[in-house]
């Protein structure tokens, strides 16, 4: 496995994967790497022949209150695991290599942005739209691998991916959980004992949800009552927002048909979490 920390190399290197008529597959990600990362390793290794691998801890996609300067980073267990995995490429750039000075021009997918985590983190999307499109030119992927876990991200990129045209096969993987539910997620190792062990109300109360649809429930408002109460229950949660929503505009829906999206965000202590069911009803 190489680690390529220059743009100009990387597409110098991949250039002459391509001509040799091998598919890329890309798994971008911010390092401090878990199992929800490696599935998604796992994932591309099972549809493409060369793997690329980017760690970025991307400036723009953190607002000015956020956690950049302590967000976990861990490159050299990081490029261990990744090893162990047969991945062919990290890209691991610095921040300048992205950014150069000057850099002045940004993706913004407008109203998919606004609601959930927009609502609270301002231009968070649209840095993450900007690294992906940047990302997406730089490695040029007949396949990306996204999570899940981070539901607003992937439908976001979705969107972008198709109007601008990409030639990128977008595929969207599964949430990787602890065996007590709680979403894998960098961030949680930022959480007191206390709080870990507060967290996994989340998908408890997700859980709670997804048995009252089992058994008829329909109505928005009534399970959105029903996942505030159950997270209530636990006095570490603040709870920031529970929204059911369609998974294509993400606008909130009155009643639970088809394929709907219900996530929710909840900070403990100073760490913010999210977490998200999709459920899909005749
Ligand atoms: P990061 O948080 O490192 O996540 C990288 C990818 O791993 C994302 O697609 C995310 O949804 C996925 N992922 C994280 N935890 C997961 C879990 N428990 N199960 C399944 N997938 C999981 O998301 C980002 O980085 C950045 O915004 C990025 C897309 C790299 C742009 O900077």
């Amino acid at each position: 496995m190489e680690v390529i920390s220059k743009t100009n190399k990387l597409k110098a290197v991949l250039r002459k994967t391509r001509c040799a008529g091998l598919e890329i597959g890309f798994v971008p990600t911010m390092g401090a790497l878990h199992e929800g990362h490696l599935a998604l390793v796992q994932r591309a290794r099972e549809s493409a022949g060369v793997i690329v691998v980017s760690i970025f801890v991307n400036p723009v996609q953190f607002g000015p209150n956020e956690d950049y300067e302590k967000y976990p980073r861990n490159l050299s267990h990081d490029v261990e695991l990744l090893t162990r995995l047969g991945v062919d490429y990290v890209f691991a750039p610095g921040v300048d290599e992205i950014y150069p000075a000057g850099f002045d021009t940004f993706v913004d997918v407008r109203e998919l942005t606004e609601p959930l985590c927009g609502r609270t983190r301002p231009g968070h999307f649209r840095g993450v739209a900007t690294v992906v499109a940047k990302l997406f030119s730089i490695i040029q992927p007949m396949y990306a691998f996204f999570g899940q876990k981070d539901a607003q991200q992937a439908i976001i990129i979705k969107k972008m991916t198709a109007e601008l045209d990409f030639p990128v096969d977008v595929r969207i993987c599964p949430i990787v959980r602890e065996p007590d539910g709680l979403a894998m997620s960098s961030r949680n190792q930022y959480l007191s004992p206390e709080e870990r062990a507060a967290a996994p109300v989340l998908y408890r109360s997700l859980q709670r949800a997804a048995a009252m649809i089992l058994e008829g429930e329909r109505d928005a408002a009534t399970l959105r009552q029903e996942i505030e109460k159950e997270l209530a229950r636990e006095p570490l949660a603040r709870p920031e927002y529970v929204e059911i929503v369609e998974t294509q505009t993400l606008a909130p829906v009155e009643k639970i048909r088809g394929e709907t999206l219900i996530a929710l965000a909840a900070s403990f202590g100073q760490t913010r979490l999210i977490d998200n069911l999709l459920v899909s009803t005749p």
